[in-house]
């Protein structure tokens, strides 16, 4: 077993880094505070290479590996968690028109949202009363000759009136098991009868919008398909299991950020006459929250591996993505309570962390979900 990264990757989380600390860090605190999408850093990020970074060269990529993906996910989730979860969903939306789509779809989607003409890929799954329950969705898509024509509603949906191209599950096969009638979809922003509502008003991730869209009679192309009628559940639960990557690499790079920020105030701020760093009640804090993150991001970077050597990696993603948001939300708390009554405050960003952590476990599935899969997984060895 070998721990080291290669050089390439050490490059990549480097140049990350740096891009963050000039780019994202400055401007976070406003954009959470203006809910504005970060539009220029985003095309940035873009001509970085940072939006295709499972996609081969040829379709615009740059193909670097999960592992270094999930490096560079942390890095920039360290500044903005705005900012990374719209990559790590823009990444995810390539993928998966990468792994799905017909030839002329890839040539023509996946090129825009890796170079940044697309400011971002949307993955429409969730409806209003179908989050958990992903198979229960109710929007449909019936065939006409060439076409489907969709309709249905889709809420909370990542950067939806930013995207250019989203990915939409729908029902084909109403009379199908549950589950087996699904499929999946391409669809441009600019298709007739697709409709993105005003963005909800969130606690966190206030640079990310999340939008209903609607379907009112939305006609595709039918070879807008993604693999072939009725595998769409199946696809979104083989997406999700990277994204869960994603999001359990963005929680280790808040919580860091959060833990980070914390100790260099402890060593600074006195209390009965001294730093309070010096209070073993602190040190804990320190110790604890170091040590859990370090552990979050080996289980993620385990997954990672697994996933860019072509492993099975269901289980070990769910593990990462429930132990790295829920470990990171402890930090942020912890973060908060070392600044004290300060911590509570807009004049310092770990409130900003916090409300963004919370987030995390929440979407690409809850907690609870993620426990459901690994208990599964583990059960049905
Ligand atoms: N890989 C491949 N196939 C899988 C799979 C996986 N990881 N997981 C399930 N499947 C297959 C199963 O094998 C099964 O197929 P067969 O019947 O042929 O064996 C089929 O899919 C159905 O699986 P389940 O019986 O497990 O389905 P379920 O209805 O019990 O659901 C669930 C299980 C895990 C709860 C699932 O519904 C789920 O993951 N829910 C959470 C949804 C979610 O994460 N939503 C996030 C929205 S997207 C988002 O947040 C992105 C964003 O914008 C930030």
């Amino acid at each position: 077993m070998d721990f080291k990264l290669t050089i390439q990757q050490e490059m990549i989380r480097n140049a990350v880094r740096d891009f963050t600390e000039k780019e994202i860090k400055p401007v976070a605190g406003q954009y959470d505070e203006e809910r504005r999408f970060p539009y220029q850093n985003i095309k940035k990020m873009a001509e970085l290479g940072m939006m295709g970074m499972n996609i081969p060269v040829e379709y615009g990529g740059s193909d670097v590996g999960v592992v270094a993906y999930s490096l560079a996910i942390t890095e920039i989730a360290k500044g903005c968690a705005s900012h990374a979860v719209t990559t790590s969903v823009t990444n995810m939306v390539a993928e998966v028109i990468y792994e799905f789509g017909q030839e002329e779809i890839k040539r023509k989607h996946i090129p825009k949202l890796c170079n940044g003409e697309y400011a971002a890929g949307s993955f429409a799954i969730t409806e209003p009363h179908a989050g958990s329950d992903a198979a229960n969705i109710r929007t449909t898509a019936v065939r006409e000759k060439d076409t489907y024509v969709i309709n249905g509603t889709k809420s909370l949906i990542t950067s939806g009136e930013a995207s250019g191209v989203i990915v939409a599950w729908a029902v084909t096969n109403p009379n199908a098991k549950k589950g087996k009638g699904i499929s999946a979809f391409v669809i441009e922003k600019e298709t007739p009868g697709f409709i993105v509502e005003s963005p909800e008003d969130k606690m966190g991730h206030r640079a990310s919008p999340v939008n209903e869209l609607v379907f009112d009679n939305c006609v595709v192309p039918a070879n807008c398909l993604l693999g072939k009628e009725g595998e769409g559940f199946k696809i979104a639960m083989m997406e999700l299991d990277g994204g869960r990557i994603g999001i359990g690499s963005l929680a280790v790079g808040v919580g860091f950020a959060a833990i980070d920020f914390a100790t260099e105030y402890v060593k600074k701020r006195e209390a009965f006459g001294k730093p309070i760093s010096s209070f073993e009640a602190i040190q804990w804090m320190i110790a604890d929250s170091y040590t859990e993150l370090e552990a979050a991001q080996l289980l993620v970077l385990r997954a990672a591996f697994l996933k860019e050597t072509r492993q099975a990696f269901t289980k070990e993603a769910s593990m990462a993505k429930l132990f790295a948001t829920e470990a990171a939300r402890n930090v942020a708390i912890r973060a908060v309570q070392m600044l004290g009554g300060y911590g509570y405050t807009k004049g310092y960003p770990v409130e900003r962390y916090l409300r963004d952590i919370i987030g995390t476990t929440l979407y690409e599935g809850t907690s609870e979900v993620q426990r459901i899969v690994i208990s599964r997984e583990i059960l049905n060895r």
